[in-house]
């Protein structure tokens, strides 16, 4: 037997037991006379002590020689501490040792194993299992765990079954790139991981499953951020005999009860805009509504004086920061180049101090007069001690800057708080999305959503217009999830596919099998996919998706401590057949 408890488990009323522990060497202090031992599993820490008058010699001389991270086994007597530690939950006793047995040394960490390490991120990626012995990194793991546990017991008991689905696939475009398998026994063709199982989770629908989920890893080649990963993983449900609301419904009572369970948060009903309203008050499709800071469009009160940089703009846009007129010059000038930075790419930003007695001092004081002024603070519902910042220009564009700008002065002003929980529903999605690149429409959710009842006649005159029954679920500013009613005929699915640019054929190869299956009684249904990495990572109160994942990717996509990707030999490439394709 490695071990009768845990190093967390022991207390006072464990004293003059005989107990055998196995751990980790946290570290060792060595009087000479006296040696203690912090012992570390992942339940806690556990003090061991060698004293001269009641340690054998030998024994004495080996605890010398333990280091950092060796893993041991000890069989001793819990006792008393002379001086207690409050800090640790063990901290009332310790192990006087009467048996060591070292399991296996270890080489001196490349960092230290403490919840303040002087690891960088780097060097904590490339010895990650080092990481993980970490109790931040350890702690978020487990947290993970009980969410996901969490969700599968809230679908299961609603009788949602959990069903997998293959991750060889073919191609099932989400609006991202595809990693590819190449397939040995069928040279020169691939295989595709699957971005979602979208296809797959409609044709269970098609099969009666009637009520799925799936706890799924997804696969996506895009750029890396903070809330993006290559391989990342979904919670995917899907749901027969559904309307919109019959979705909105069963997720929001989901995320209500991991809301409670996990975070003791209670929330009523989920607020619902629509995607048009959350783009004209937040310039966002996933606005963070923990604050206000709403935008205030100005061309009515803006344009048609002598000022044309607002004259020729598109939109005019400010919102009022709370408290702003307290800003220095030099702190409103940082702003200013903030807006400015390329990432941002504002030209300039305009502003307006609201002072105490209800006077306005603006910078452009040369076109505007106090009565416009106060103008602009009633639509950006700016109050004295406020300061108003303008932005203008192209409608999408600016809307994107200001808020940026809106989120930047949250975090500053540390409004964006982490134990805070503010969800909310986006609806009416856009059925399309223009592409500057490529200059043709794209599915705004993917090809199989449906457009809004009655909106398919507008495709072929307005298909900018047309909405689709396409929702996503917000969480503190984050895209936590999102789905759709689906296109459940051939014809609808057609319709929409020769929309985005399929030829016929194109339709047929790529997406034949899901629209002969529409032929076979597909019920209506629809669904939605939460980002579980995301998820986690909110509930426990940051943003970053990596500190949530065991092993993940770093930003150029690299596994570090793997080394992957890396190349593979001539005779792996040979029996792929990709040694002749990567010549020619
Ligand atoms: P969507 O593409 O919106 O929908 O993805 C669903 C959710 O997955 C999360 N997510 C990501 N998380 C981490 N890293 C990534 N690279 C990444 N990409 C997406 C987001 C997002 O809201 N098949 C549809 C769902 C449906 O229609 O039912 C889909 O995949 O939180």
């Amino acid at each position: 037997m490695y071990r009768s408890h845990t190093c967390g488990e022991l207390r006072q009323n464990h004293c003059n037991e005989t107990v055998t522990l196995s751990g980790w060497v946290q570290k060792s202090r060595d009087k000479g006379f006296m040696i203690w031992v912090d012992l570390r599993d992942r339940y806690g820490i556990t003090q061991l002590m060698f004293d001269e008058e009641r340690t054998p010699k030998e024994m004495m001389e080996k605890a010398k020689t333990l280091g950092r991270e060796f893993v041991i086994q000890v069989t001793g007597n819990v006792i008393e501490r002379v001086s207690k530690n409050p800090n640790l939950p063990t901290g009332d006793i310790e192990i006087l040792v009467t048996e060591l047995n070292i399991l296996n040394d270890s080489l001196v960490p490349p960092f230290t194993i403490e919840d303040e390490t002087d690891g960088g991120e780097d060097l904590r990626m490339k010895y990650r299992y080092l990481d993980i012995r970490r109790n931040p990194v350890r702690e978020n793991l487990i947290f993970r765990h009980k969410v996901t546990m969490a969700v599968r017991n809230y679908l299961s008991n609603l009788d949602f079954v959990e069903v997998e689905t293959p991750y060889l696939i073919k191609s099932t475009p989400e609006g991202a790139r595809d990693f590819v398998v190449p397939s040995r026994m069928n040279e020169g063709q691939f295989y595709a991981l699957p971005q979602s199982p979208q296809t797959f989770k409609q044709l269970l629908m098609v099969g009666g499953m009637d009520k799925y989920f799936q706890i799924v890893k997804c696969f996506r080649d895009e750029d890396l951020r903070a809330d993006r990963q290559p391989e990342f993983t979904q919670i995917d449900c899907e749901m027969a005999f559904v309307e919109q609301e019959d979705i909105l419904n069963a997720f929001e009572g989901l995320t209500r009860h991991l809301l409670k369970e996990i975070n003791n948060v209670e929330i009523g009903d989920f607020p619902r805009m629509t995607y048009d309203d959350a783009m004209k008050r937040y310039g966002n499709d996933k606005p963070d509504i923990r604050f206000g800071m709403e935008f205030g469009e100005l061309n009515e009160v803006a344009q048609h004086k002598d000022f044309n940089v607002f004259n020729q703009a598109e939109l005019v846009v400010g919102i009022a920061i709370p408290e702003g007129n307290s800003y220095s010059r030099k702190e409103i000038d940082k702003l200013i180049d903030w807006v400015r930075r390329p990432q941002v790419g504002a030209l300039g930003m305009v502003y307006a101090r609201c002072n105490d007695d209800g006077t306005y001092k603006s910078s452009v004081d040369k076109f505007y007069d106090q009565d416009d002024l106060a103008k602009w603070a009633e639509k950006t519902g700016a109050k004295a001690g406020d300061l108003i910042c303008v932005l203008s220009g192209e409608t999408n564009k600016v809307r994107a800057q200001l808020s940026a700008l809106r989120m930047e002065v949250a975090e500053r002003k540390g409004l964006r708080k982490s134990n805070e929980f503010a969800p909310l529903w986006v609806i009416d999605f856009p059925l399309l999305e223009w592409d500057e690149d490529t200059e043709r429409y794209h599915a705004m959710h993917h090809p199989f959503t449906s457009p809004k009842p009655g909106q398919i006649e507008l495709l072929d005159s307005k298909p900018g217009e047309v909405k689709a029954n396409a929702y996503d679920l917000v969480l503190n500013g984050n895209e936590i999830g999102g789905g759709s009613i689906r296109i459940h005929d051939k014809e609808t699915q057609a319709i929409m596919l020769r929309h985005l640019g399929f030829s016929e054929e194109e339709a047929v190869a790529q997406f034949g099998f899901l629209m002969d299956a529409f032929q076979f009684g597909a019920p209506p249904h629809g669904g939605l996919a939460f980002g579980l990495d995301r998820l986690v990572s909110i509930l426990g109160g940051q943003e970053t998706i990596r500190d949530f994942i065991a092993f993940p990717k770093n930003n150029s996509g690299r596994d570090v401590m793997i080394d992957a990707p890396s190349p593979i030999d001539k005779l792996q490439l040979d029996e792929l057949s990709l040694a002749l394709n990567l010549k020619s």
